[in-house]
């Protein structure tokens, strides 16, 4: 028996191997379409997608990692770095944001999961250089003490106040609810955003209608029920189903 050494027998299978997958491909009838169709569906060399989101107005086009999180993108590539990261892990609310209308935790979310949608951070909020009354409010009523948790309170305010212009205290501090403030400054946060709804022309209009309605125009325990029930929440003063899912962010997935 002829005998082989162990060089030639890799050399040979090596080979064989390598061209296995050549001739089984041009073997085939339609070689040329399958191989059309395996560059086209080919993921990029870099294994990024791209996205596009309108991020505080602006449309993005964004070529991304699908592991990377709406909160690195925001920060590390779109330099908005006015969005905080504490906990990193949807414990601490300071990476708070809304998207499509609901407050998220960005640290939590996949930048993929944003493709398509309408991002708010709070570098959005101030329109040719004047605040919006919800960071007046938080000046005015001394709110921010370190700032770190700032960013988030604010974005969980706004969305709530889209939603429900003229919220209840509990409402409120539901929304509130997930964003931690290490410098326990939670009663000037709910106080300023309070302020800012019962300054907003839309709350007011609403509180006028509510109390109108209910023949009590004045009584302000009759005014804040009616106002709340139109806003979401039970009789009394409870949130409602439509009052919870209006408030507190959401913690990634959809
Ligand atoms: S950084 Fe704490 S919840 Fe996102
Ligand atoms: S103001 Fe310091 S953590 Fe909230």
């Amino acid at each position: 028996m002829k005998r082989i050494s162990r060089r030639k027998f890799l050399r040979r299978t090596g080979a064989g191997v390598a061209a296995a997958p050549i001739v089984s491909t041009l073997g085939s009838s339609n070689a040329a379409a399958q191989t059309t169709a395996a560059q086209t569906t080919a993921p990029p060399a870099d294994g990024r997608r791209e996205i596009r989101i309108v991020v505080n107005g602006q449309q993005r086009r964004l070529r991304i990692d699908d592991r990377w999180t709406l909160a690195e993108v925001l920060r590390d590539h779109l330099d908005l770095t006015g969005t905080k990261v504490g906990c990193d892990r949807g414990e601490c609310g300071a990476c708070t944001v809304i998207v499509n209308g609901d407050a998220v935790y960005s640290c939590s979310y996949l930048a993929a999961w944003a493709e398509g949608a309408t991002v708010m951070t709070v570098e959005g909020l101030a329109r040719n250089g004047t605040l919006d009354p919800l960071q007046q409010a938080f000046i005015d009523h001394d709110a921010p003490q370190c700032g770190f948790c700032t960013s988030g309170q604010l974005m969980s305010a706004k969305a709530l106040l889209t939603k429900v212009p003229n919220p209840s205290e509990t409402q409120v501090k539901h929304a509130l609810a997930g964003n931690l403030c290490r410098c326990s400054n939670y009663n000037r946060y709910v106080e300023a955003v309070l302020a800012t709804a019962q300054a907003n022309p839309r709350g007011t209009r609403q509180r006028s209608s509510a109390a109108a309605a209910s023949g009590s125009v004045g009584a302000t325990s009759s005014q804040s029920g009616a106002a709340a029930t139109a806003a979401g929440a039970s009789s009394n003063g409870s949130p409602s189903t439509t009052a919870t899912s209006a408030g507190g962010p959401r913690s990634g997935g959809r």
